[in-house]
């Protein structure tokens, strides 16, 4: 769908994006705002950041957490249209605190929608869910219709969220759609994931860097087009009621990925395979079939990866970045600072 479209439907609209001020979400809202929507921003900035959204054209930003009903209801009675995406995405994390993962990803989502659906006013809710659900690929590339068989803690509480939104959508006929990105990467990044992580450790050294599973592939997509696919989910005439994925369509080895950054950068790699990297029962393969994506919502990725990994590694340059759980390897680290020793 095109920009003129968006903003010809979504001018003087009231948004509101749970996780705006996050790193897929700050895109979501730099958009919207220059459709000339009026968006709200409801985020805990427990990863998120104020800055990413401070500046930009009629956006509030609301410190709150999703799983306070009460901020919740008060919050959405003056929306007509939601993005729901807050939540705990670092997979790694949720290896150690998986509780908190399903508060945040599974309860948050069902508080977030509950009160949307008893508030009577949205016409469109998007649920921003992940390809994590689909676990490795049994086929690619992966269409919506590929068995869900999470393999992280992560993704079983992300799944159990897209299946309940779906399930409230035919209850209560409450106009939702569901959006299963594959991976992102782009500028404001708040999380440790392989595109910066491989930036960090490239600008830092002199090429020679320590990664996990580098075999794998995952389907990388610049975040501007993620952002728009799941806009467009918005107002989208036959979303309603559908699973979508937004994913580039090409499947990268994170070996090739390291070795193009290193190029971008002018830089001679060499990869160490660190075993204490490795992660526990890793998904090897995601791979977008994006024809749905294309058809339901005229979207298409139009930003080629060399080009969105440059714009990144300027940004990343640039940016101070830090994390607040920096990667060390996974259990010594982890386990030490937790009460129950798995
Ligand atoms: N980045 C990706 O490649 C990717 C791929 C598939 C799906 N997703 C999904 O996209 C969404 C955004 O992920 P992201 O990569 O931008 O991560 P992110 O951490 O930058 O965004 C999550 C946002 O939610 C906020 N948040 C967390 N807990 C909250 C709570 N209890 N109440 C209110 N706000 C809370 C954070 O502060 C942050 O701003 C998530 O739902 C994630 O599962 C991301």
């Amino acid at each position: 769908m095109s920009n003129e479209k968006l903003q010809e439907r979504l001018k003087d609209s009231r948004v509101l994006v749970t996780g705006g001020a996050g790193f897929l979400g700050s895109e979501v809202v730099r958009q919207l705002s220059s459709f000339g929507a009026s968006v709200t921003v409801l985020d805990d900035l427990s990863s998120g950041k104020g800055e990413y959204v401070g500046g930009l054209a009629n956006v509030k930003l609301v410190r709150g957490d999703v799983c306070d009903t009460d901020i919740v209801a008060r919050i959405v009675k003056d929306h007509e249209f939601l993005i729901h995406m807050a939540a705990l995405p670092f997979i790694p994390d949720s290896y150690y605190y998986p509780d908190r993962f399903f508060r945040v990803n599974t309860t948050g989502t069902l508080t977030v929608m509950w009160e949307a659906i008893k508030a009577e006013c949205v016409r469109r809710a998007v649920h921003i869910s992940t390809s994590e659900v689909y676990g490795s690929a049994k086929y690619v590339p992966m269409d919506e219709d590929h068995p869900t068989l999470p393999q992280s803690t992560y993704a079983v509480s992300k799944l159990a969220a897209d299946r309940a939104v779906f399930t409230m959508h035919k209850e209560h006929n409450f106009p939702a759609v569901i959006i299963r990105p594959f991976n992102a990467y782009g500028p404001n990044l708040t999380q440790p994931y392989i595109v910066p992580e491989i930036a960090l450790q490239l600008l830092t050294s002199n090429g020679h860097i320590r990664l996990g599973n580098i075999e794998s592939s995952r389907d990388f997509t610049y975040v501007s087009d993620t952002a728009r696919g799941m806009i467009a989910a918005l107002v989208a005439e036959k979303a309603i009621g559908e699973t979508i994925n937004l994913g580039s369509g090409r499947a990268t080895k994170i070996k090739e990925l390291a070795f193009i950054m290193a190029s971008i950068l002018g830089k001679k790699v060499a990869i160490e395979v660190d075993a204490s990297r490795l992660r526990p029962y890793d998904v090897d393969t995601l791979a977008c079939d994006n024809r749905k994506a294309l058809k339901l919502l005229n979207w298409k990725p139009e930003i080629p990866l060399e080009e969105g990994l440059r714009k990144t590694l300027e940004w990343i340059s640039k940016s101070k970045i830090s994390f607040k759980l920096p990667f060390r390897g996974w259990p010594a680290t982890y386990y030490r600072n937790l009460s129950y020793k798995p």
